[in-house]
């Protein structure tokens, strides 16, 4: 049997990690849909056709490493203001959310566009320090370089592109119970998510 949770949110909101202890918890796929427009992002750097690529995506582009770079998220939001980026991957989202025996799909329209019939909606966000305090927390580890203020610039230049955009613009569904993560850790965040999830089951 199907069920659908769909995940949105701002950029590091903390999605990716519920989404995925989520799943696990429940026994539900996952797929990461930001990884799509990262790997059509990727492409276009190597000096791809952003609609071509994104039409010619396979399981393997997903996998390439690299798709977590500062430059790499900046080119998917790019791609993902195209109607044909995001049209070219419709079909493949939409259908590993209606496999059998569960899934969870974060993104940002997910409850939106590709799912509107999902089971349950969550909306995660956090207020743009919080998020930037996130984010620069885990690039410090790779880049003892980073600054904390370029990654809040950055978080609210995402924001900006992603919320503005006439393409499936990033914004909770009607349905959908918002979760905010400011001031609550994993655990309580995981915590809440679960409750909710399990009370539309
Ligand atoms: O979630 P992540 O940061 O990996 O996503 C990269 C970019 O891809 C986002 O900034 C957003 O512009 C775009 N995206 C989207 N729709 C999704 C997932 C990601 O537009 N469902």
């Amino acid at each position: 049997m199907a069920f659908t949770v769909a995940i949105d949110g701002p950029a590091a909101a903390g999605k990716g990690t519920l989404s995925k202890a989520l799943a696990k918890h429940f026994g539900f796929a996952y797929l990461d849909t930001g990884l799509l427009y990262r790997a059509v992002g990727a492409k276009v750097l190597l000096g791809a056709d952003a609609i071509e690529a994104a039409q010619a995506l396979t399981a393997d582009d997903l996998a390439a490493i690299n798709l977590r770079t500062a430059d790499v998220a900046e080119a998917a939001s790019k791609v993902a203001a195209i109607p044909e980026v995001r049209a070219a991957l419709v079909d493949f989202q939409r259908a590993f959310a209606r496999r059998d025996g569960g899934a969870v799909l974060d993104g940002r329209d997910i409850g939106t566009v590709i799912c509107p019939e999902a089971e349950a909606k969550l909306f995660v966000t956090a207020s743009p320090e919080v998020r930037a305090e996130r984010r620069w927390l885990e690039l410090r580890v790779s880049d003892p370089d980073a600054s904390l203020a370029d990654v809040l610039e950055d978080v609210r230049a995402r924001d900006e592109r992603d919320i503005t955009r006439a393409a499936a613009p990033l914004k909770p569904a009607e349905d959908a119970e918002t979760l905010d993560t400011s001031d609550l850790g994993i655990e309580a965040a995981l915590a809440a998510a679960i409750r909710f999830v399990e009370t539309r089951m």
